[in-house]
């Protein structure tokens, strides 16, 4: 059961990747806490749908992020829409994967623009209107592949390291406007995006023998973490990651307890 709160009352929010998967909870969750949001997607029809759904609240810019002028507006829109920017939450992602000595430069600099240049972009221009308010909080949704190779995700994993700096980078420089810069590194979250290795019974059953807590994550589980390093009782924490991977990161070891 997750407990609901009033703590983003008045709060305007930014949401990139908000149609679908992590950005969708990460906005309904806020949402459920009283905040008003924009939500910035490629998928148009998947704004229109969640804007049915949660009415007023909620506002959907069809945005690229890797395109500055886009992402310019979908921030001014939370602007002239409601007067502020107070908290933001950069989702937007997806990757073309391939391993190092087959993956065409395409692939690479789509992925790299989409998960790197999209949470640059983004940052900065959040960034100069809570500048202009006199604070706020960015959260950067990172991965653990910033931390953990995978197979063929040389530019996924790459990029996701870049953003985890990024964060650090953002932190240093914008501390002095009141602005607070996180990154949450997710590890497995059950969404379309990972719906086809879910389906895969033995790649699901793989996963899950890495994960100690024994399942995916649902996207509540990681909008819970992202609401609170945007929130007032994270007001002392900047330029941190936190890792929500149901403790697969601490799997670096064969599983030894059969053995002691
Ligand atoms: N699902 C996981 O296991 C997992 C794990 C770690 C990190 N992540 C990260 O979480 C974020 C969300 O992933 P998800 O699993 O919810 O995926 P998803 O596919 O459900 O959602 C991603 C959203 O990003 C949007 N998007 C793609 N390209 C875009 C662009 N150029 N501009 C704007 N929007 C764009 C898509 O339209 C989609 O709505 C991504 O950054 C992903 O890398 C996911």
């Amino acid at each position: 059961m997750t407990a609901t709160t009033d703590r983003f009352a008045g709060k305007v929010a930014v949401v990139t990747g908000a149609a679908s998967g992590i950005g969708a909870g990460i906005t309904r969750r806020l949402v459920a806490e009283g905040a008003r949001v924009v939500g910035g997607d490629i998928a148009a029809d998947g704004l229109k749908a969640l804007g049915d759904e949660l009415g007023d609240a909620f506002a959907g810019v069809p945005t690229d992020v890797t395109v500055e002028d886009q992402v310019e507006h979908m921030v001014h829109v939370a602007d002239k829409t409601w007067g502020a920017l107070h908290v933001a939450f950069n989702v937007a992602g997806s990757a073309r994967l391939g391993p190092v000595a087959e993956l065409a430069e395409n692939d690479w600099d789509y992925t790299v623009d989409l998960v790197l240049k999209g949470q640059f972009l983004s940052a900065k221009h959040e960034a100069r209107l809570m500048r202009r308010d006199g604070g706020g909080a960015i959260v950067l949704i990172s991965s653990l592949n910033a931390h953990v190779p995978m197979f063929g995700g040389s530019p996924y994993a790459a990029a996701k390291a870049g953003a985890e700096m990024l964060t650090k980078n953002a932190a240093l420089e914008l501390a002095r406007h009141g602005i607070r810069v996180n990154a949450i590194l997710p590890g497995l979250v059950d969404t379309p995006a990972t719906a086809g290795f879910l389906a895969h019974p033995q790649l699901r059953a793989d996963f899950i023998g890495r994960i100690p807590l024994g399942r995916p994550a649902d996207t509540g589980d990681i909008a819970g973490p992202a609401l609170y390093l945007a929130s007032d009782d994270a007001r002392y924490i900047t330029g941190t990651s936190l890792v929500v991977d149901g403790g697969w990161e601490i799997t670096g070891y064969p599983d030894l307890s059969k053995y002691l």
